[in-house]
């Protein structure tokens, strides 16, 4: 926790924005929030043709990196994993001179259809979220980045209906303010399985 300002880039990722219900409310509220960098991906580059040189600005440009994204097949959708492919080169990412990311804090906020129920060991997909998502928590420790535990909404498309949503991008809202502030403990936030349980714990000075 350091209490100075943080440059944050959110990397949106969401192939059918026309019918998304929950992604697009939160890459808005990210939109709105000072502090934040806000790229589109799909439509920024819609033939997956990624501009390697400017990612790689934009990553030197900011100290904490999220990925937004619906859950597709326990994953990411495929532009995020081609951004890393390409974007995450030897010597800039990793290797003995690739040390551009060392320092900064890795998150992603996803939303997965299935019910936080299923995302259990006894559940029906057997993993938890933050198991399903330990490549790119290693990505991160690989990198040099600190990985902190997932936001995340599960049955995102209830969500809605069941008047879950605003108090979802409200809570995201705040979590982005307090990493802009620097007042989110990153140790704790490091530690637990998921933000979005009690997002207020990890910020500092939060009313609760
Ligand atoms: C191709 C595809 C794959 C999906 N895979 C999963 C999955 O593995 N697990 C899951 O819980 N939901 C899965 N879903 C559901 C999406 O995660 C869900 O529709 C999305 O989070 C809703 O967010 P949105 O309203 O912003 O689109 C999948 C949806 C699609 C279209």
């Amino acid at each position: 926790m350091t209490n100075e300002i943080r440059k944050v880039l959110v990397l949106f990722a969401h192939p059918s924005q026309r019918r998304s219900e929950i992604n697009l409310p939160l890459f808005q509220a990210s939109q709105q929030t000072q502090g934040v960098t806000c790229v589109d991906l799909y439509q920024e580059y819609p033939t997956y043709r990624i501009n390697i040189d400017r990612e790689q600005n934009r990553l030197r440009e900011h100290d904490v990196i999220v990925f937004m994204f619906p859950l597709y097949w326990y994953s990411t959708p495929a532009i995020l994993k081609e951004w890393q492919d390409l974007v995450l080169e030897y010597g800039f990412a990793y290797g003995s001179q690739g040390t551009e990311l060392f320092g900064k804090t890795f998150l992603c906020a996803l939303t997965a259809g299935g019910k936080e129920s299923a995302y259990r060991e006894e559940g029906h997909n057997h993993f938890t979220i933050r198991q399903l998502l330990q490549p790119l928590e290693q990505m991160a420790n690989l990198t040099g980045m600190q990985y902190i535990a997932p936001f995340a909404l599960f049955g995102a498309r209830t969500a809605a209906e069941e008047g879950r949503t605003q108090r979802h991008v409200e809570q995201w809202r705040k979590l982005l303010e307090a990493l802009v502030a620097g007042r989110v403990d990153l140790n704790a936030a490091a530690r637990c399985d998921m933000l979005n349980d009690d997002t207020e714990r990890y910020i500092v000075g939060a009313s609760r």
